[in-house]
């Protein structure tokens, strides 16, 4: 069990073994009257990846998982020529790495949200106690939210990750932290700034205080690929580079490529590592690389262990509509509801890693199976990107979309929103060798499945 033991390491006076007190405290009781199940919970496809990166992280060899993943959708790939014995080890294995994991109480912080109610799904499909804790944003849900149907078991908080005795009281007998709350997007304009701050930086603090004070031992963040700020370019003749951020003057003039900070040339871009340097643009981006700060030092200071699942652009079922926050395959989408042609911004050709939704949730899912058996040492922070690592470019999401929904060709506008970035996609090996995690969604049938998917309903200020 990840609970108690944990704090081998910590300060004194942090440890983790305060936990098992609290389970005892008893769970909080449902505040709402029993729900409907939750739509698109998808049991054996993260039964297999879970599975696997549980499997990984109890230290199963590589092709030992290998053979996890064939038992648990083995009918699906028709895996039937594993030898019995390999599939007898994998599952006993699976078996063991899967036990703690289907006995976990985890808080899951903006389990209203877009990404967070398809966690919700994920992680109850592995066998997890789901605790949800959203404060129903309006600038997320609208002025007059009401909580989510959620499944049955799934105990529902509302409540501001700000808020110290709401989120203590979330707290009790937890194991691990899923934190996906925080506001998202580019916002309006730089008056949203504290708004950001507050809600992702001043409640990722008051969550791991709380974390702290309760010895939770686990957390996995909602990280973003906007930490890299542009993604990694190279110069024919200076390598590697980093340019600058992009001149008014140059995107006036539909000069939407980025050149060499040194020699002024056209660049090829890349695939940004983990290890990149981190250069956030933004309000947004600002926060939510501070968020990874904040839970590294939570880690070093009580010996828990956190793991920043960095997303790229996230798309799918439940995403919300046209609102300044929302990301650009949604305002694709709702265009094309309304019959209108989507408006693609600069030239169409940036370059993006579209993931969709369900494998984000079953990457935070896997995620928290390995956090469950330790598989890294106490007080570390590692941080992983969650993409395709294939590239799209927004032009082609547009063009997909509008093809999938049979609606009219996307207008391509120029114009540009100065807080973007030009190209940011990634690679994505860590999370497989490490997490033992890949997506499987294929951007054609995602983008297939997202042309008729229900969008959320319109938000409309900023709280
Ligand atoms: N959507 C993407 O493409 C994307 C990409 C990278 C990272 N992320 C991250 O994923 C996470 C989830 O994003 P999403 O797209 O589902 O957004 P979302 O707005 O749909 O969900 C966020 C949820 O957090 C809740 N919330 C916000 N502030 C809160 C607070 N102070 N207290 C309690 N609840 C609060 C909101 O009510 C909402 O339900 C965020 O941390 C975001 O930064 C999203
Ligand atoms: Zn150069």
């Amino acid at each position: 069990m990840p609970r108690g033991g944990a704090s081998r390491g910590g300060l004194p006076g942090w440890g983790f073994s305060r936990v098992e007190g609290c389970r005892s405290g008893g769970r909080q009781p449902a505040a709402t009257a029993p729900q409907p199940p939750h739509r698109g919970a998808r049991p054996c496809r993260l039964t297999a990846a879970v599975t696997a990166g549980a499997a990984l992280a109890a230290g199963a060899d590589a092709d030992a998982v290998g053979v996890v993943v064939g038992v648990a959708v083995g009918v699906a790939v028709g895996e039937a020529s594993l030898r019995k014995a390999d599939v007898g080890r994998a599952q006993a294995r699976a078996r063991r790495a899967g036990r703690s994991v289907s006995r976990m109480l985890t808080l899951l912080t903006g389990g209203a949200g877009f990404i967070g109610s398809h966690i919700v799904s994920a992680l109850q499909s592995a066998g997890h106690t789901v605790r949800v804790l959203d404060a129903l944003l309006p600038a997320a849900h609208g002025p007059d939210a009401v909580p989510p149907p959620l499944a049955e078991g799934v105990e529902w908080v509302r409540a501001d990750v700000r808020d110290r005795e709401a989120v203590a009281r979330a707290l009790r007998g937890c194991d691990a932290v899923c934190h996906q709350a925080a506001m998202v997007g580019l916002g309006k304009d730089f008056a949203d700034a504290p708004a950001y701050v507050g809600c992702n930086d001043l409640g990722t603090a008051v969550l791991l205080a709380a974390m702290a004070d309760a010895g939770t031992p686990s957390l996995v963040l909602a990280g973003s690929m906007v930490v890299y700020g542009e993604g990694r370019y190279e110069c024919g003749r200076h390598g590697t580079v980093r340019p600058g951020p992009r001149r008014v003057a140059d995107l006036d003039a539909g000069q939407f490529e980025p050149p060499c900070p040194v020699c002024g040339e056209p660049l090829v871009p890349g695939l940004v590592g983990e290890d990149a340097p981190v250069d956030p643009r933004n309000v947004y981006a600002a926060t939510k690389l501070a968020q990874e700060h904040l839970a590294a030092s939570w880690a070093r200071a009580t010996g828990g262990r956190a793991t920043a699942l960095r997303y790229h652009n996230v798309y799918g079922p439940g995403m919300p509509r046209d609102t300044p926050y929302a990301g650009v395959a949604a305002l694709f989408r709702s265009a094309l509801a309304r019959g209108e042609a989507p408006e693609v911004f600069e030239d169409g050709r940036q370059r993006r890693d579209f993931i969709h939704v369900t494998d984000v949730a079953e990457a935070n899912a896997v995620a928290l199976a390995a956090l469950a058996h330790r598989a890294r040492p106490a007080g570390t922070l590692r941080a992983y990107n969650v993409a395709t690592g294939h590239p799209r470019t927004v032009g082609d999401m547009a063009a997909a979309l509008a093809a999938a929904a049979g609606g009219p060709e996307p207008r391509v506008t120029g114009q540009y929103r100065l807080g973007d970035v030009r190209h940011i996609t990634a690679r994505a090996d860590r999370v497989q060798r490490e997490l033992g995690w890949t997506a499987r969604t294929s951007f054609a049938r995602g983008v297939a499945d997202f042309a008729h998917a229900p969008l959320r309903g319109s938000a409309t200020s900023v709280a």
